[in-house]
């Protein structure tokens, strides 16, 4: 039987091109794969006519907007998870959901191979190699531009070559990606990290320095999930597109940092997460009035860990699946409103209500109403430095 190439496709000129390339080199046929999510322009429809006109046996569009929002957004926010304690994860995120329907068409056509158009340089080609072998290790894998230095110019070359129905001359300086979670933006001038990013690079936030009106926001969760804002029922992708709008026009989000990658490169990455900025700002927050002291404590460390083996490609992994049980089981009582204001590009917490607030006013007060006994701290204060006390005394000693 000949090779049936699945291939990650954009609709974009590299992945167009390497449909009757890929076909070329293996001798079989190409089945090309586009999953929305959520990264706007082309509808999927043209996209899945493009491939099959650059000559794809078969071609399959993924509507995975919910699924990216639910499955991939949501326990990404649930983990607060900021690589480097800045970086919201957003490519890292729809690698393994990308490969999941190209395992899935794999399975339907009769795939034997999976391509995708990673470079050897980046985080992207681990994401989904990784991924792929957690979720079927019988796949092959070839990436064109690592595989064979296929590069740009002569991608552009073959397409001529091969009349092939794409726009060739539609080129960006920078290297983006981007979804509902975010954008990402590297390459070009961006490379010298001493020169700072122009209004140009942006396009999912607002210059932040504008003057405007600020925006007041309240968000609404259940067991950890965001359900509402303003009080109005929506589904985890409704609320990540209207965040997106609303904080992006205060210029929330943006987040120009060097980057460590996995491969051993530091990178300059600039990006613009505005609804992921506000959401994990948000969440956090009432993690702070609903969780006990010492699993939050805890929970921190696991979401470092959680966002590090995200960023690192193991999605699909035994102690991701681990840490994803406990911080389910620690979401039970993440339920309540945050109120935020959007301004001047921050997400400013302003108030939080829950009924499974830990938060207590006759605790908390110095006012009347103090039910806090005083008299117990001294005793407690004195037994909590006693081991030190003894340990400074023998050393004072000696
Ligand atoms: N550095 C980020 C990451 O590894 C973003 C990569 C985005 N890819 C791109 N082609 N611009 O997750």
């Amino acid at each position: 039987m000949s090779e049936r190439v699945v291939l990650a496709y954009s609709g974009g000129l590299d992945t167009s091109v390497a449909i009757p390339y890929l076909a070329e080199q293996t001798g079989g046929d190409v089945i090309a794969v586009a999953v929305d999510v959520g990264q706007g322009g082309e509808d999927l429809e043209s996209i899945r006519k493009r491939a099959l006109a650059c000559g794809a046996a078969e071609s399959v569009v993924v509507d995975a907007r919910e699924e990216f929002a639910a499955d991939f957004c949501v326990p990404a926010m649930q983990a607060n998870a900021l690589y480097m304690d800045r970086y919201p994860l957003l490519s890292a995120l729809s690698r393994p959901l990308i490969v999941k329907h190209l395992v899935a068409a794999a399975e339907q056509f009769g795939g034997t191979t999976v391509s995708h158009g990673c470079t050897g340089k980046g985080n992207d080609q681990v994401r989904f190699e990784a991924g792929l072998s957690a979720l079927n290790p019988d796949l092959k894998v070839v990436a064109p531009a690592r595989d064979f230095a296929w590069t740009r110019d002569k991608a552009i070359a073959f397409a001529e070559e091969k009349g092939l129905p794409i726009d060739v001359s539609a080129k960006s300086p920078y290297s983006i990606d981007q979804n509902l979670w975010g954008r990402a933006v590297e390459t070009g001038f961006l490379e010298d990290i001493w020169n700072g990013p122009i209004e140009d690079v942006y396009d999912y936030t607002a210059d932040p320095a504008e003057p405007r009106e600020a925006d007041e926001v309240v968000i609404t969760f259940a067991s950890g999930v965001p359900v509402a804002l303003d009080g109005r029922p929506l589904t985890p992708y409704q609320i990540i597109a209207e965040l997106n709008r609303r904080a992006g026009a205060q210029g929330v989000g943006r987040i120009d940092m060097v980057e460590d990658r996995l491969v051993g490169i530091k990178s300059r990455e600039v990006y613009e997460a505005p609804a992921a900025i506000v959401l994990i700002t948000a969440h956090m927050e009432l993690e702070n009035v609903t969780v006990e002291r010492d699993l939050a404590r805890f929970k921190r460390s696991v979401d470092q860990r959680w966002g590090e083996l995200v960023y690192d490609g193991l999605w699909f992994s035994p102690l991701k699946d681990s840490l994803d049980a406990f911080i389910a089981d620690a979401q039970r009582h993440v339920s309540g409103d945050v109120r935020m204001t959007l301004h001047g590009g921050r997400a400013v917490v302003t108030g939080r209500r829950s009924d499974a607030s830990l938060y207590r006013y006759d605790l908390a007060t110095y006012d009347t109403g103090d039910t806090f006994d005083q008299s117990l701290a001294k005793g407690f204060v004195e037994l909590w430095g006693l081991p030190s006390k003894i340990a400074a005394k023998r050393d004072r000693e000696a």
